[in-house]
């Protein structure tokens, strides 16, 4: 795919926002009373994904502008290569299809001269056809007994959509299984988690898009020592090749799209769970790669997971501009961007079952739009990517919304939260997810409408105090609702904020699909490990101060 960007600070589109940004005093309290009909004005649904935009620094010709910006680059040309399967990861040259892995089985795809379709059925229907038979017990371990703890070990894309939405539908989990998560190459994380774990009653999954990360497969060696060395010592394989050989193929199964690269681990191909190079990893998780998640709550929860993607696709593909949710969200994030100077973008789920959702979504946004060249390798012409974060709300309520609410910065915040709570429980007459949710309402709207001098003077501040007690208010939030937290509305928040972040690196004109960021570090690691193993040559090449770091910890370590 060759064709330029369009820079977007020469469309007039952005020229008009400019002049509507320069022009514009925010002043929410005065929207809403000179237009009633404000909110349901700016309010939308998406598949089952309730979303009021009104409490954000928008009207009507914002709102257009922002649609004509996003003709003028043509996004919707872009969209519509990405879902037929165009080569738009350019620096890649990869077609970008994790949309595919969410089409009904009587679709029709061919990428590449092959049909994706059916291939990825295949692997679907053979990743839950295993997924039950972990759950049902017929899948047992090396001494005969099923399993009771699932440990998937992979990085970034490959433990971040896994270890989320595991958390976000534990009350859809089989009683009797656990997933566990480990990630991180301190050795603390593996040992850690498997501490408490009984051998023979653990599955791995190695899950790696590559099959090369140096966390993943030290830590899937790491693994595989712990389960031969246990169950060796409980006298339940006999330290022989064969016997070990046995053990790794009943404990260890493997994601990846390098299959053979799993079978010179010891895991049996047969066991392994194919994807394609066109799912970028912070893409995957409704691939192979959800493998944990398909055993945690069943084929069928996996496929109304899958629906809940499908459904934003079809609505992000088909649905008018002027009520194209992911649209519309990832256009106001390039209001505020572009037009506010925001530099970061606050994530906060009230609900906690979303609490590992902002973190994947710092991967799936920062990875795909931290980037300063555009997909033809030129420079980018405005900022792009901001920060990500959250935390859960109320606990964030008492930690830093201090700073969304009387900072000097302007945050968008999206506020998350879903109707029907797993736990109803009451304290006393009072309704606790009652409660809860009314904190969400209340600092949403305390973001927007703020407090005026003359209100804290009305309830008898002290004048020196008064300035203290102001809240501007015009804080921007999104809030999105839904009815309850099911494996469908897990699958559409995360196909929106994949669409979200899709138009903004439309508008940015930048390749969302590419990570060449991650790789310096990763090299760099390599070559320095050497010296810390007590490689002096080594050790002399590198600059002053890593030379002196490295010469400290060594020092330091016992
Ligand atoms: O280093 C970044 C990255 O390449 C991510 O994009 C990816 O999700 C992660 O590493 C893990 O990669 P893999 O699935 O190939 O082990």
């Amino acid at each position: 795919m060759s064709t330029s960007p369009v820079d977007a600070t020469t469309t007039s589109a952005w020229q008009e926002l400019s002049r509507l940004r320069e022009a514009m005093v925010p002043d929410l309290r005065a929207w809403f009373a000179a237009s009633p009909g404000r909110a349901a004005e700016f309010t939308f649904e998406c598949a089952d994904l309730h979303v009021d935009l009104s409490k954000n620094l928008i009207d009507r010709d914002v709102v257009q502008a922002l649609l004509r910006l996003a003709e003028q680059v043509n996004l919707a040309q872009r969209r519509d290569d990405m879902f037929a399967g165009k080569h738009i990861n350019v620096t890649e040259d990869r077609a970008v299809l994790h949309t595919a892995l969410r089409l009904p089985a009587d679709a029709q795809l061919q990428v590449d001269g092959q049909d994706a379709v059916a291939d990825v059925h295949e692997v679907l229907d053979r990743m839950l056809a295993f997924a039950e038979r972990v759950r049902s017990g017929e899948w047992v371990g090396v001494t005969g007994q099923r399993i009771k703890t699932v440990v998937n070990i992979g990085i970034g894309g490959s433990d971040l959509g896994p270890v989320m939405v595991y958390e976000a539908l534990l009350p859809h989990k089989q009683d009797g299984l656990e997933c566990r998560f480990v990630s991180n190459i301190d050795p603390a994380d593996v040992a850690e988690t498997v501490a408490d774990l009984d051998p023979a009653t653990t599955l791995f999954i190695v899950a790696s898009k590559t099959f090369t990360t140096l966390e993943t497969l030290t830590n899937a060696r790491l693994a595989r020592s712990w389960l031969l060395e246990k169950l060796a010592e409980a006298g339940a394989i006999d330290g022989t090749a064969e016997q070990d050989s046995q053990a790794i193929a009943r404990h260890f199964v493997a994601v990846s799209t390098a299959l053979d690269k799993v079978a010179d681990f010891g895991i049996d191909p047969v066991n392994a769970f194919g994807f394609w190079d066109w799912v970028g990893g912070r893409y995957s998780v409704d691939s192979a790669v959800g493998l944990s998640v398909a055993i945690a709550i069943g084929e069928r929860g996996f496929r109304d997971f899958l629906d809940g993607f499908r459904r934003v696709d079809e609505h992000f593909r088909t649905q008018e501009p002027g009520s194209n949710v992911p649209l519309l969200l990832g256009l106001l994030n390039v209001w505020y961007v572009n037009f506010f100077q925001a530099h970061s973008h606050a994530v906060l789920p009230y609900a906690q079952y979303l609490h590992r959702f902002p973190a994947y979504l710092q991967q799936l946004t920062m990875e795909s739009n931290g980037k300063s060249v555009r997909w033809d390798g030129t420079p980018v012409t405005s900022e792009t990517g901001e920060i990500f974060w959250g935390e859960p709300g109320t606990n964030g309520q008492h930690a830093f919304y201090q700073l969304i609410h009387q900072g000097t910065r302007l945050i968008p915040a999206d506020f998350i939260a879903v109707a029907n709570p797993a736990h109803p429980l009451q304290d006393g007459d009072v309704d606790v997810h009652g409660l809860f949710l009314a904190n969400f309402f209340a600092q949403t709207a305390a973001l927007a409408f703020g407090k005026t001098a003359d209100e804290v003077r009305a309830e008898g501040t002290p004048e020196h105090l008064v300035s203290a007690r102001v809240f501007a208010g015009n804080r921007p939030t999104t809030s999105i609702l839904a009815s309850s937290l099911t494996p469908s509305v897990v699958g559409q928040l995360i196909a929106l904020y994949e669409h979200i972040t899709f138009v903004q690196g439309v508008v940015w004109g930048i390749d969302s699909f590419d990570q060449w960021g991650v790789e310096l570090g990763k090299k760099l690691a390599l070559e320095i490990a050497p010296a810390i193993f007590g490689d002096a040559e080594a050790l002399a090449q590198q600059d002053g101060s890593t030379q002196a770091l490295v010469s400290w910890y060594l020092n330091a370590r016992d």
